[in-house]
């Protein structure tokens, strides 16, 4: 039996799951937790411990974290649900999509991609690791920020740097070592995403240095009748940086859903 993930709930109506990225936790979603309450039942876990979800173990495989997710949906007595994932919210989305399709009602994946790590990305991770266990996260808010807000987002909106940068540098060590470690060991999903039936929508940012958009065009070739948003100028972090853009392509698959 899993320990139930602290999450915050706002809004009334379709159930939508945010899924954050790493290193985050539910805060990333302000923007939709503050203008979609009309729209969906949101619901914004801390992912296994990240913010006020505790308990981490050494490695946490996006199964797990999937496992989590739904555990969460069956203590909410919600069988069904839009799960709205970023970045590695999206690889946890994707392991959802495979491990519970029955629970899908909608697919919003962000930022993401299906395809594992190559060798240096995966190196990269045990480093990351590594370091947040013996530095601490300071450091590792430092060098990601920068990457994953577009120069003319942090232009426009100086606040979002600090926030960005915040929200990292006080996550857990053992948070960020232990979902670098499952990200890792993430598999290829390419092959199942033909296999996805429930509406998806993909976004990206044109921008993105972390994931780039051809990895979105990519899933959406592979998703029968899936829809792709490339929001304009914008990075990593499209729900934050073009909430606005964001926001009308997630209405549009709620509207689709309903
Ligand atoms: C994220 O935003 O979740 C991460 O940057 C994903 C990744 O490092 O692959």
């Amino acid at each position: 039996m899993h320990r139930i993930i602290h999450h915050v709930e706002r809004g009334q109506g379709i159930p939508l799951v945010l899924l954050h990225g790493f290193p985050f936790d539910h805060t990333l979603w302000l923007p939709q937790l503050e203008e979609l309450t009309d729209a969906a039942r949101m619901i914004a876990p801390d992912l296994r411990g990240f913010g006020g979800s505790h308990g981490v173990p050494e490695v946490m495989m996006m199964e797990d974290h999937a496992r989590d997710v739904n555990a969460l949906l069956g203590h909410l007595g919600i069988e069904r649900a839009v799960v709205c994932g970023l970045s590695m919210g999206g690889y946890i989305a994707l392991a959802f999509a495979e491990l519970f399709p029955e629970a899908l009602r909608g697919l919003i994946l962000c930022n993401t991609r299906a395809v594992p790590d190559g060798p240096q990305a995966r190196k990269g991770r045990y480093a990351t690791a590594k370091r947040a266990m013996e530095q601490g996260v300071g450091g590792i808010a430092d060098s990601m920020t920068p990457r994953l807000i577009a120069r003319a987002s942090a232009d426009r909106h100086p606040d979002l740097v600090h926030f960005v940068h915040a929200l990292i540098a006080h996550q857990p060590a053992e948070a960020v070592a232990a979902s670098a470690r499952g990200m890792a060991l993430r598999p290829d999903r390419s092959s199942m995403l033909a296999s996805i039936s429930a509406p998806t929508l993909i976004i990206t940012g044109s921008a993105d240095e972390l994931i780039p958009p051809t990895d979105s065009d990519a899933m959406a070739r592979a998703i029968p009748g899936s829809v792709l948003v490339t929001l304009p100028g914008v990075g990593h972090l499209t729900n934050l940086e073009d909430p606005e853009g964001f926001n009308a392509a997630v209405r549009g698959v709620l509207e689709q859903v309903a």
